[in-house]
């Protein structure tokens, strides 16, 4: 399926959506549980957007790269990560995906998606984390297909266990799948 993402993200972009800078809760409670008795280190926030997650890292220490493909959100990410006086631990890139999927080797003790599948990505996603390092992933399932908002077609959707397949080769350390309200499913993984 041809979709112009970086066209369609810019969009919205520009159009306000998609701007709150409230963490997420998965990633909050990951944190206090599995992160913060640690030395901050280097992150890496898939598909980004606006940078809430980077910043709020960043703010406790942490050096996030931010990538993703549209070039209005990531200004947006680099305008938040200025507002919160965390610009220097922000390093942005704007690049799609789906093309260019090399995240380097063991380069980062956390990596971040949230709310962006591209299944191709997996083995990088792996590849990209330290030993010890901790992958947090959410998105949508296809149980969202229920509910309104959130993406429809089966291709940015979920089946079930399939994160907690995909990422086997991992330390599962949290898995966890919602219908209520909302189908999402939830990992945290740590790599050996
Ligand atoms: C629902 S938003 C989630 C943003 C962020 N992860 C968060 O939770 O706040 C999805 C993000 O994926 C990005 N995206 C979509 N397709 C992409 C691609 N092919 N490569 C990189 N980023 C992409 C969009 O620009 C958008 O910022």
């Amino acid at each position: 399926m041809e979709i112009d993402e970086k066209s369609l993200w810019n969009q919205k972009y520009r159009e306000g959506s998609h701007a709150s800078l409230e963490p997420d809760q998965l990633l909050v409670s990951a944190y206090q549980e599995f992160l913060a008795a640690q030395p901050a280190g280097s992150a890496l926030d898939v598909a980004g957007g606006v940078g809430r997650h980077a910043f709020w890292l960043a703010k406790r220490g942490w050096h996030v790269t931010l990538m993703d493909i549209s070039e209005v959100g990531v200004q947006r990410a680099e305008e938040n990560a200025q507002a919160a006086g965390a610009a220097a631990a922000v390093s942005t890139e704007v690049r799609d995906l789906n093309v260019m999927q090399d995240l380097g080797q063991e380069q980062y003790d956390l990596v971040l998606v949230f709310f962006f599948l591209q299944r191709s990505l997996f083995p990088s996603l792996i590849t990209a984390l330290k030993p010890g390092g901790v992958l947090i992933y959410k998105t949508y399932t296809t149980e969202q297909k229920s509910f309104s908002g959130g993406p429809s077609h089966p291709m940015f959707l979920l089946q079930t266990n399939e994160l907690l397949h995909a990422f086997s080769p991992l330390r599962i350390l949290h898995y966890h799948e919602s219908g209520q309200g909302k189908g999402v499913a939830e990992l945290i993984a740590k790599k050996a």
